[in-house]
């Protein structure tokens, strides 16, 4: 089915981003290019339910916490806009979150931290990863969701993969009616990514 064939060419290209790494950008990108196309311009095969907007938190931090613990970097679980629900694909969004808090950590040395969280907002649930790392400057803000955008300065040169992952976060994220931007007070002070989701349920006061 060619649904299918597209929901697999996203994953795909995650799994294959998982693995790839400078030196074998040259070959494989054109690939994964093709494959993101793809994704872009059809739709994807989303297997959606209602999900507590904490769960979605608690189970990403679960999947990254051994790969923070052994950098020495600190995740965090903050608050988790709990009374409220997103209608996603549970599979889909944990792939978003491990994509951002995987950026986090690559950008923020050891003894740094990285904060999970999410809010009611005026567009539903914002999902927040808000780490204390290498931060963005302003000029590459509006870029980093392209794809094989990389911010190449000093600190980040060589710790970088293919340029993709925000790309494939951001198709991921607007495929479920949602959206996704980045935050930076400049570089070397921190940098957050925000999701936001449409929410079911009311919009509870304070949380
Ligand atoms: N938390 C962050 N702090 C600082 N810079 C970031 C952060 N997240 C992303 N960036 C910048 O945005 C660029 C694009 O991110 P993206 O996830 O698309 O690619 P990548 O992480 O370099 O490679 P890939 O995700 O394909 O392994 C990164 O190369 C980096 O320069
Ligand atoms: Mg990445």
């Amino acid at each position: 089915m060619q649904g299918d064939g597209r929901a697999d060419a996203v994953t795909g290209i995650a799994a294959a981003n998982r693995g790839l790494d400078r030196a074998g950008l040259a070959v494989t990108t054109t690939g994964l290019e093709e494959r993101l196309c793809s994704a872009e311009a059809g739709w994807l095969d989303l297997h959606v339910s209602e999900v507590a907007a904490c769960d979605l938190l608690m189970v990403a931090a679960r999947a990254e916490a051994l790969a923070f613990e052994a950098k020495g970097v600190r995740l965090t679980l903050g608050p988790g806009a709990s009374a409220r629900t997103v209608v996603v694909d549970p599979d889909r969004m944990q792939e978003v979150l491990v994509n951002l808090l995987g950026n986090a950590l690559r950008h923020t040395p050891a003894g740094g931290q990285v904060q999970l969280s999410a809010r009611s907002s005026a567009g539903g649930v914002a999902i927040t990863v808000r780490d204390s790392g290498d931060g963005i400057a302003a000029e590459h803000l509006p870029r980093v969701f392209e794809r094989f955008y990389r911010v190449d300065d000093g600190r980040s040169r060589g710790v970088g993969g293919s340029g993709i992952g925000l790309a494939i976060a951001r198709v991921l994220t607007e495929g479920h009616g949602g959206h996704i931007r980045a935050e930076s007070a400049g570089a070397g002070k921190g940098a957050s990514f925000v999701v936001t989701l449409p929410a079911r349920g009311p919009d509870p006061k304070g949380r």
